[in-house]
């Protein structure tokens, strides 16, 4: 089942195949960790008690671990493990979070492919922030990830709700003229698949779930110049800069007409920049 999302953003690759794996900046990811957490944080707080202490908790696209990190906050006691792909954001996120937790627990991250992981073992949560819009396949693991919780157990995921706000149209735009069309090679930007939340509320029911789901925008005041760009620079525009790789020259003239673009769609005002950014929820409970 599409979402208007899905049918409105088109697929970037020209062949049809997925975009190659992004190569990741973490510090520049990291830059708007503030903003970046706080749905996680918001998350958390409608996700109830786990079946069993010490809770063993699977991290989708754990990224650079700080938000993992979060979990051993709520479940001391914890288990937990975050799964990426990225060797960048795995070598920040083992180097700054990996180890005993203070109530404990224990924090580990192992390279891992969303689209092909499956619960190894019995789970009592699998969450994922931020992550599952990178993985087209994401609504065909529910079952399976479902399937890997102990009774009573948590799947509890964010995603950005925001493919077809103007950062993101402008960028898929401007890929898409003739002069960069050939240069990004159809990689250039991403294949978009998300669903509506209630799509995912009917997906998670028919697995028998209880099932909390809901959308937020933030009105995030972002602060110093071009912002917006600052920001996309950690996410959606990692294929590009991958793509434009060391070629300086080609990168700075797309960041520049970019740039332009996104000052006229996100004007800066006395107190920052206001950058609205939609966000979908969805938390999915096994039954007991
Ligand atoms: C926007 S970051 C979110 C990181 C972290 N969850 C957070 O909230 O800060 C997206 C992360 O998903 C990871 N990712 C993208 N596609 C993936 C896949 N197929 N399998 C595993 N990780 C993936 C990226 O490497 C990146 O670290």
């Amino acid at each position: 089942m599409h979402s208007d999302i899905a049918r409105a953003v088109r697929p970037h690759s020209m062949d049809g195949s997925s975009p190659s794996a992004p190569v990741w900046d973490p510090h520049q990811y990291l830059r708007h960790a503030g903003h970046r957490t706080r749905p996680f944080l918001d998350l958390l707080t409608r996700i109830s008690e786990l079946p069993t202490r010490p809770a063993r908790i699977a991290d989708l696209g754990c990224g650079p671990g700080n938000v993992t990190a979060l979990l051993a906050d709520r479940w001391p006691e914890a288990h937990i493990t975050g799964f990426d792909l990225s060797p960048e954001m795995l070598r920040l996120a083992d180097a700054e979070h990996a180890g005993p937790t203070p109530g404990g627990g224990h924090l580990d991250f192992r390279h891992g492919d969303i689209a092909e992981w499956m619960p190894e073992e019995t789970y009592d949560l699998i969450v994922s922030n931020a992550a599952l819009q990178w993985v087209p396949s994401h609504p065909g693991s529910f079952a399976s990830w479902i399937n890997g919780l102990r009774p009573g157990g948590t799947f509890a995921f964010q995603i950005p709700g925001n493919f077809t706000a103007p950062s993101h149209r402008l960028l898929a735009e401007l890929c898409d003229t003739p002069r960069w069309r050939e240069r990004l090679g159809g990689h250039g930007a991403r294949y978009i698949h998300i669903l509506e939340p209630a799509e995912y509320l009917a997906r998670f029911t028919e697995l028998g779930c209880a099932v909390d789901v809901w959308e937020t925008t933030y009105y995030q005041m972002l602060q110093g110049p071009d912002p917006v760009l600052d920001w996309v620079k950690g996410t959606a525009l990692r294929p590009v800069l991958t793509v434009l790789g060391d070629d300086r020259d080609s990168a700075d003239r797309f960041l520049a007409e970019y740039r332009e673009a996104l000052r006229l769609a996100y004007p800066g005002g006395p107190r920052g920049t206001v950058f609205p950014f939609r966000r979908i929820f969805a938390i999915a409970r096994k039954e007991a």
